[in-house]
């Protein structure tokens, strides 16, 4: 089991690097299963019926979410109508969509579970033990799970693979946009790492305009946030998983920009 994972997609930048890159990296990777974080896709905030499509066609098999899964209100719609969407788990009983799916790759199934930390973001109901309900449910069919988890504090996030390590094959944090260099497996089997990073502007403030963010440093005024232009960039992770145990074998993040290019 290789799963590829892409970090947050921020805006036409962003979509337009998936678009490029998705099919580029799974034909050189052959992952078995493909997942794309689409919070920001849409202009930054939330995703819409087109964008997901898209994904989809351009080759991810799951479509994870976050904060900002709401911000465009087309998710309204099309959130119980697109099986591949997961949106944090841990929202209250009775938000549309789900927070966990099942991939299922000629025999094999991967479990994708979302969640939403809740350290400098909105509260919500426990995200430790909403982990512990789904992994419980999906182990039943599967050994092979992985996990977004999207939050703000590497402490929570920390927490989380600590709280899963042997449980799930892998929790990798999204949310705060900029790949960090502490991949590894822990010591029972599942591979952490604690943000993957974002896809979109690789000269803005995590993929917005600079001059509106340093602006509102400089300022503290209210400040209208648009998706920054210029080059590109792509931050993921390749995750190879024991096919018996489900468990990490390894772990490796990547991102493609000017600095880093992709080599076919
Ligand atoms: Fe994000
Ligand atoms: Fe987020």
């Amino acid at each position: 089991m290789r799963i590829l994972f892409v970090g947050d997609v921020v805006g036409a930048p962003g979509r337009k690097m998936i678009h490029t890159y998705l099919p580029k990296l799974k034909k050189k990777y052959q992952p078995t299963v493909t997942i794309v974080n689409g919070e920001n896709a849409a202009h930054g905030r939330g995703i819409t019926e087109k964008i997901a499509k898209g994904f989809l066609e351009d080759g991810a098999q799951a479509i994870t979410l976050g904060n900002h899964a709401w911000d465009n209100k087309e998710i309204f719609e099309i959130i119980d109508s697109i099986p591949q969407m997961v949106r944090p788990a841990n929202f209250p009983k009775g938000t549309p969509g789900k927070g966990a799916m099942i991939v299922k790759v000629n025999k094999l199934e991967i479990g994708i579970i979302n969640l939403q930390g809740r350290t400098f973001l909105p509260p919500l109901d426990c995200p430790f033990e909403k982990a512990e309900q789904l992994v419980f449910e999906l182990k039943k069919r599967t050994p092979f799970i992985f996990v977004d988890f999207h939050a703000e504090a590497t402490s929570e996030k920390q927490a989380m693979g600590w709280f899963l390590d042997g449980k799930v094959s892998a929790v990798v944090g999204t949310h705060t946009h900029v790949q960090t260099a502490d991949h590894r497996i822990l010591p029972k089997g599942t591979a952490y790492l604690t943000d993957v990073g974002m896809t979109g502007p690789y000269d803005g403030i995590l993929g917005m305009d600079r001059d509106a963010v340093l602006k509102k440093f400089l300022t503290s005024l209210p400040v209208r946030f648009e998706v920054a232009s210029g080059r590109e960039q792509l931050s993921g992770v390749i995750i190879d998983c024991d096919d018996k145990t489900g468990l990490a074998v390894s772990i490796q993040p990547f991102v493609i920009n000017e600095d880093h290019p992709f080599f076919e």
